[in-house]
């Protein structure tokens, strides 16, 4: 009897190709425990890294905050602790900890676009944890400056690499060198980078910026191969976010220029918990490059260049697709800068930002 290969089957075979990963994925072992860890995240006094320290102390893990203010972090650390609010079915306040005997929790005050910060956080933070260096790092701290690239001072660029690309590519060579030493003890340990979706399409205003989370990605692509040489046990992962409603944001908002708000307004906008908890679902699936929004995926798929796919047979499909969008959303993009030259002028015209 000849197979008959009508639409409807060949849907279906497509559909189910495409959800069998996330059905294994449901079903598959969590890859990023936590439990009985400890974890230092950098630039965790607000925003994304609050978020995320808050979420994973929830999921047992002892946690190590850092960043430059001693009064935020101290807030910060008061709120990981405990700090949820009653809940309707309980008479108690539920702690943010899942274990609070066994979790502990503590804060290091340090500058990490300084070249010596990251060694100095990394001893602290291993002498604190009993000589054991933490078993996870994730680099969250960073910061962005949109301007038009000819008005934006060079000094400023260099300060952008520095908050965003130094502050990751000292603090992975500081841990590395613990992780991977012969004596290091076989155990898994995570290395996590934050990023951006700029990264993968940097829109015009983002050119002190993109580069430096850029760079990120090169590196992350560049040592997630390297530690090969040293066994499978020390996985690198990289995390995408896109607009993030914070304080951060506030501020880069002041010197954004008026094309660049055009440009990301169909970017989603997140808050910190929703980017925390999209974020760890990511690499709790075991993936490498994690996004945490639809348009991030499609942004992701464009770029995937020759990264580690999360799968290859949904990731191969996104970017056959994202590469006949992207005919679309691209001349779109390029067609909104030009609407705007012409309805603004040369940009020395613009009125001036604070
Ligand atoms: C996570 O790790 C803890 C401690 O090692 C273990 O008790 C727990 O079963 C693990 N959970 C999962 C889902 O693997």
């Amino acid at each position: 009897m000849a197979l008959d290969l009508n639409a409807w089957t060949i849907g279906s075979l497509v559909g189910l190709l495409l959800l069998l990963p996330s059905i294994m994925g449901f079903f598959g072992k969590n890859k990023f425990n936590v439990s009985g860890k400890t974890v230092l995240l950098t630039g965790a006094s607000e925003g994304m890294g609050k978020s995320v320290a808050q979420q994973l102390a929830k999921k047992g893990a002892s946690i190590i905050i850092v960043a430059r203010n001693v009064g935020k972090l101290e807030e910060a650390l008061a709120d990981i602790r405990a700090s949820f609010p009653l809940s309707p079915y309980s008479p108690q306040l539920i702690a943010s900890a899942a274990n609070p005997s066994t979790q502990r929790f503590h804060y290091i005050s340090a500058d990490l676009s300084e070249p010596e910060g990251a060694q100095h956080v990394t001893n602290e933070a291993t002498a604190w944890n009993n000589n054991q260096s933490p078993d996870i790092v994730w680099c969250i701290a960073g910061s962005a400056l949109p301007d038009l690239f000819i008005s934006t001072p060079l000094s400023k660029m260099r300060q952008q690499m520095d908050i965003n690309y130094w502050s990751c590519a000292d603090m992975a060579h500081a841990i590395l060198n613990k992780w991977l030493t012969p004596f290091a003890e076989d155990k898994e340990r995570h290395l996590v980078f934050t990023s951006s979706v700029v990264a993968f399409y940097p829109v015009a205003g983002y050119a002190p910026y993109a580069p430096s989370k850029a760079a990120i990605k090169s590196l992350s692509d560049s040592l997630a191969q390297e530690v090969l040489l040293y066994g499978d046990k020390v996985k690198i992962h990289t995390v995408f976010p896109g607009t993030i409603l914070s304080r951060g944001l506030e501020q880069e908002d002041k010197t954004k220029p008026g094309v660049t708000f055009i440009l990301e307004e169909a970017d989603p906008k997140q808050t910190p918990d929703q980017v925390a908890s999209q974020s760890i679902a990511g690499l709790e699936r075991g993936e490498y490059l994690v996004t945490v929004s639809w348009l991030g995926g499609l942004m992701r798929a464009c770029a995937w260049g020759g990264s580690v796919r999360n799968n290859w047979v949904v990731d191969t499909f996104y970017t056959w697709l994202a590469s006949i969008v992207w005919m679309f959303v691209g001349r779109d993009m390029d067609g909104k800068v030009v609407a705007y030259r012409k309805k603004h002028g040369h940009p020395s015209t613009y009125p001036k930002k604070a």
